[in-house]
Order: structure tokens, then sequence, then C-alpha cells
């Protein structure tokens, strides 16, 4: 079975070292994997005001989520944390309240970042609101990648071998812990 992986990407800029990051993802050869991804550019900001009569965007990110297999979060690191519009469409999945969408979704985090700790300090925060959101989280391997000038070819994949092949070890552990929670 071909399992439906939805991208979340954390940065909406358009020249987002992140958005590059899960292009390259995609073109992983992984078994059994295909990849879509979950827009969030265009969601307002969250108020419950919304809860009573969801927008078309906020319907359609949840249903997004809850179609998908599993969701692989894609983000920057923000001053320590999360960018302020990953968060936004973390709270719009979230309600309305008793509708969790990520409710026992299997979920994986990665990211990049110039800095040496790639994103490791915004992903801390970010598996902490995934625990509260009671979603099956990937432990390991753990996926901090220092965005460099040569990470990627000119095709946007990964240029080296090793980090290819490390990337690939994300996604395959994904996949197995998906098999698992649904067998
Ligand atoms: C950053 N950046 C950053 N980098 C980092 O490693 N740790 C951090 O805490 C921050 N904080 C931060 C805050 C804000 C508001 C911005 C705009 C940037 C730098 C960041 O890693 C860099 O701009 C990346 O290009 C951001 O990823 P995207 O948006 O290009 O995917």
């Amino acid at each position: 079975m071909t399992l439906k992986i939805g991208i979340i990407i954390g940065s909406i800029a358009t020249e987002s070292i992140n958005r590059k990051l899960a292009g390259a993802i995609q073109q992983l050869d992984v078994d059994d994997v295909e990849f879509f991804e979950i827009p969030i550019k265009d969601l307002p900001l969250y108020s419950w005001d919304h809860d009573a009569d969801y927008p078309a965007e906020g319907k359609a990110l949840k249903a997004a989520i809850e179609g998908a297999d599993g969701i692989l979060i894609v983000t920057p690191e923000y001053n320590r944390s999360i960018p302020g519009a990953l968060k936004n469409a973390i709270d719009w999945a979230s309600r309305p309240w008793g509708t969790n969408s990520f409710n026992e979704k299997v979920v994986a985090v990665i990211g990049t970042s110039p800095g040496a700790i790639g994103t490791a300090a915004g992903q801390q925060h970010l598996k902490s609101i995934l625990a509260f959101l009671n979603t099956i989280q990937l432990g390991q391997p753990e996926g901090y990648i220092q965005f460099t000038p040569d990470l990627l070819d000119e095709h946007g994949a990964f240029a080296n071998e090793g980090t290819a092949k490390f990337v690939t070890s994300i996604l395959q552990a994904l996949a197995a812990l998906i098999y698992k929670v649904q067998d």
C-alpha cells in the first residue's frame, strides 16, 4: 500500500529554504510513499469566533490532515520557536473543540536553518505542541539540517549522497511507524 504523507511547510516565504528542503525530500526515492503539500499560506488568523462557521480554508486544512496517513512538518526556527504561520495552522487544525485533526496522527518533524543547530530549538517547541495534540511522533532519527550553499544541487535535489541517505532513513522510519500504528 502506498502511504500518503502530507507535507506542511512552516514557512510562507517565497524563497523559503524549508520549501527547498521539502522539494529535495520529494525527489527522494522512498518505497511506498507519496507526498502531497498541505498549504497553510492562505489561512486567516485563527480565533474561536470562526468555530461556529469554519471557513473553507480551515475545513480544507482539517480534511487534508485527516486524509493523510502521516504528516511531515518541514519548518524553520524563528526566534528559537516555530513560525507564527505554522502555529496558526496548527491552531486551525486543532479546533473546533473536540475535532482535533491531529489526534492520533503519525507526525515527523524536520527543518533547516543556516545556523549550526539546524532548527533544533524550534523543533522542541513544536514537539511539545504536537504532544499536547495527541499525535504519535517519530522520535528518531531527528532531522536537524544545516542549510549550506552546497546542500542542494541545480535541480533542487540533495547534492550529497550521505544527506540523501540520512533524510531517506527519516522517511523510512516514518513509514514504518505508520505501518505499525495502522496494523
Ligand atoms: C530567523 N532565523 C533564525 N535561525 C535560527 O537558526 N534560529 C532562530 O531562532 C532564527 N530566528 C529567526 C527569526 C525570524 C523572524 C526570521 C525571519 C529568521 C533565520 C532563519 O533560519 C532563516 O531566515 C531561514 O531562511 C528561515 O527559513 P525559511 O523561512 O527560509 O524556510
